[in-house]
């Protein structure tokens, strides 16, 4: 390649399916552009507009198709805060293929270890043709990135919804330095080979395909290497570094104090209420997407049997619960919300009092509403049946006014950085969950401050700009 082709390249690209912005479009044709948030947002934000970065996303709705129609792709700096942002208009066929049919119940289900087995997954003809658009939309973020790269540039990709774009950029451009990072759990190899051999291989082969690998946590980089060493006779040449993306303390306590949390506060407080004691009633707390591997139901199920076997508790304390809706498009996702609300209605039905609502649920997506129970919260609940992270348990202990205790599965990510001072459970085990619930609501204050003190450094320890700038760093950038 020749390095004048070039010369107007970007020397740092970002890949990832979901962009820093999306838009909406309105009835009279009006765009508006809301920007994202997340830690690959703010990890970027570490980089200055000198470096002239290049972040390439999907275009996930007809907002987003109608903004690439006006701009040609290229989108305005006014909406992304800055950053040259490419966003690639995919035949939204092929795009929903890819990303419903492959990314989201495929990979998403293999990571997470979500399949119920005796009916799932079937690899027929569906899935081949499904697989093809994946195929498709990874080699449209590969030409792009491409196209839009300087020569020797630094390209980080990001997730399961692109594991063939390092192989396949690597064909185009073999002067890059590619970086890839999962932000899922890795299966391992004996789950991942479910897959079809051809496209196990694949996928294995098109991660390979870059200089360097990063993951969550150890756990889930082992796991990638077992299946290299089991599928492909090993890793090759590529390197793998982990890096647990923590919690933007910054950003996070700016924003938690803003007046409309406050006025938040002082609604989620009246809905909690005070206990027969005249004191407020204990808070736990849990934020998630109405996900599957987040494990809300037996979440709840542990709730219900902690009213049941500590009666005690009747009365005296609230789960707060927000389950917002996500991938709304996949029939068992649907199935699922609707799953969560019935069993939090039913224990309402079974143990609330006039006075007493056990379980205030609320769906509909508030992000001030979130971080207010956040700051009210006396136990976090972070149950997942699998995470590559979750920086919901993160979040809570910098942010809880009081300080929170944490009941987290083993099975998350942050499980490795926060297990010391959090009660740890086993996400299938509904007793066992209700006992560490128990045991965190008793825990003394003196105690629960400085546990809640050490998870709040523990969680802040790589934010989102370090995290980044590490893992551009690997890349010797
Ligand atoms: C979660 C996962 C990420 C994933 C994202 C996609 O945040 O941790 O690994 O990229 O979901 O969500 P989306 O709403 O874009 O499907």
């Amino acid at each position: 390649m020749a390095s004048t082709q070039h010369a107007h390249g970007a020397r740092i690209l970002v890949a990832s399916n979901r962009g820093p912005v999306s838009y909406a479009l309105d009835d009279s044709g009006r765009l508006t552009a809301k920007r994202g948030g997340g830690g690959l947002v703010s990890g970027l934000s570490a980089i200055g507009p000198d470096a002239g970065a290049v972040w390439v996303c999907a275009a996930l709705n007809d907002g987003d198709r109608e903004a690439v129609r006006r701009t040609g792709g290229a989108l305005d700096p006014a909406d992304t805060g800055g950053r040259r942002v490419r966003m690639l208009d995919i035949d939204p066929t092929v795009f929903s293929e890819a990303y419903n049919g492959i990314a989201n119940s495929v990979l998403w289900f293999v990571h997470h270890m979500l399949y119920q087995t005796p009916l799932e997954p079937v690899f027929g003809r569906e899935f081949r043709h499904a697989w093809s658009s994946y195929e498709a939309y990874n080699r449209a973020f590969a030409e792009a990135l491409a196209e839009e790269a300087a020569e020797g540039a630094a390209v980080v990709v990001q997730d399961y919804h692109l594991t063939l774009v390092p192989g396949m950029l690597r064909q185009l451009r073999p002067d890059l330095r590619i970086g890839h990072f999962s932000h899922t759990p890795w299966a391992p190899v004996d789950y991942f080979r479910m897959l079809p051999d051809d496209i196990a291989e694949q996928v294995l082969r098109g991660m390979l395909g870059a200089d360097r690998l990063g993951f969550l946590t150890q756990r889930w980089a082992d796991a990638f290497a077992g299946c290299c060493e089991a599928l492909v006779g090993g890793l090759g040449d590529t390197r793998i570094g982990v890096h647990g993306l923590g919690a933007d303390a910054d950003f996070l306590r700016e924003r938690a104090h803003r007046p409309d949390v406050d006025e938040r506060m002082a609604i989620l407080r009246q809905q909690i209420g005070t206990g027969p004691d005249g004191r407020p009633r204990k808070v736990i707390v849990r934020v998630d997407r109405t996900e599957l591997s987040k494990n809300i139901v037996r979440g709840l199920l542990a709730y219900e049997e902690l009213l049941e076997s500590r009666p005690e508790w009747r009365e005296r304390v609230v789960h707060v619960a927000f389950a917002y809706p996500s991938r709304q498009d996949l029939t068992v996702y649907r199935e699922y919300t609707a799953e969560v609300q019935r069993v939090a209605a039913e224990i309402n039905e079974r143990y609330g009092t006039p006075g007493w609502t056990p379980v205030e649920m609320h769906v509909k997506d508030d992000f001030a509403r979130s971080l207010a129970a956040y700051r009210l919260a006396d136990v976090a609940l972070v149950n997942p049946i699998r995470d590559g992270m979750n920086l919901v348990a993160k979040e809570v202990p910098v942010l809880s006014d009081q300080g929170c205790a944490l009941v987290l599965s083993r099975e998350a990510g942050a499980y490795e950085e926060l297990g010391d001072d959090a009660v740890t459970v086993n996400p299938y085990d509904i007793r066992g969950t209700a006992e560490a619930l128990h045991e965190a609501l008793s825990m003394p204050a003196g105690e629960r401050t400085e546990r809640s003190k050490r998870l709040a450094a523990q969680a802040t320890a790589l934010p989102p700009a370090r995290w980044f700038l590490d893992q551009l760093a690997a890349l010797e950038v």
